[in-house]
């Protein structure tokens, strides 16, 4: 079938302004929009610059804003897509060009929750592993499959107008460990979530959910930490 792409291009170094420009590319219902975008860089504009790595929904580095919804370029197929696809960079995000965005910010708010197991007991005296009962495992399984694409934080309209709040990705992944009954951080993360532009920020927009190529209930995640932010005496923001 034939395809016709608009992509809106930027280049900083060139461009006064981003534009869009139209390709037709020859494709199959069962091809990936990563694979036209191949198409046109390898065959008809190797100027088109964009992220992949994995192909495979894995990586996370191929989030774009497709036919108006942020989604991986590597997951969503023509025939879902149909025969007039738009693609622009994700929204909020600084274009460093075209569909490639400068994810340091993004990553900035991730790093800022501490994302990795904090225990500072003593190893049980058997010197092995520090065991947990599967329902306990079962709490964090959910969050644990976030690939930190940023489709759910570039979904977010508190995010679009103000991008000091720390992001839904953060959130998830801050709630990860504040649910591992292994983790002895609790505190610290529940503090790190108290900033003002921390998870009482979130307006349960739920644009988030519908981003998440994971299908990561990621409203439901912050509404775990707000749970867990209640139970320590923190009431809100406003209090
Ligand atoms: Fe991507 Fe989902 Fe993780 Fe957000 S929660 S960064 S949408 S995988
Ligand atoms: Fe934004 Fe999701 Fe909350 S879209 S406002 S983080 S529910
Ligand atoms: Fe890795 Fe799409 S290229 S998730």
């Amino acid at each position: 079938m034939d395809v016709q792409l608009r992509i809106r291009r930027y280049n900083p170094d060139i461009d006064a302004a981003p534009h869009w420009e139209t390709y037709h590319v020859t494709a199959e219902p069962s091809d990936r929009v990563l694979d036209l975008l191949h198409q046109v860089k390898w065959y008809q504009d190797g100027t088109l610059t964009f992220r992949r790595s994995c192909a495979h929904g894995v990586c996370g580095s191929d989030a774009m804003l497709i036919n108006g919804r942020n989604r991986l370029a590597c997951q969503y197929l023509v025939r879902d897509a149909g025969t007039e696809i738009t693609v622009e960079a994700i929204p909020a995000m600084p274009v460093i060009k075209d569909l490639l965005v400068d994810m340091e910010p993004f990553l900035d708010a991730y790093r800022s929750v501490k994302p990795f197991l904090i225990n500072t007991d003593p190893l049980p005296a058997d010197g092995r592993e520090r065991r947990q009962s599967p329902e306990d495992r079962e709490r964090y399984e959910d969050t644990s499959r976030c690939i930190l694409c940023a489709a759910c934080t570039a979904a977010c309209p508190v995010y679009w107008s103000d991008q000091k709040y720390v992001g839904p990705a953060a959130i998830v992944n801050a709630h990860r460990f504040i649910v591992d009954s292994r983790d002895t951080a609790t505190e610290e993360r529940l503090q790190i979530m108290a900033d003002p532009d921390g998870v009482w920020r979130c307006r349960t927009v739920f644009n988030c959910v519908e981003a998440c190529p994971r299908g990561i209930n990621v409203t439901g995640a912050i509404m775990e930490v707000i749970g867990e932010m209640r139970s320590s005496g923190r009431g809100s923001a406003e209090a």
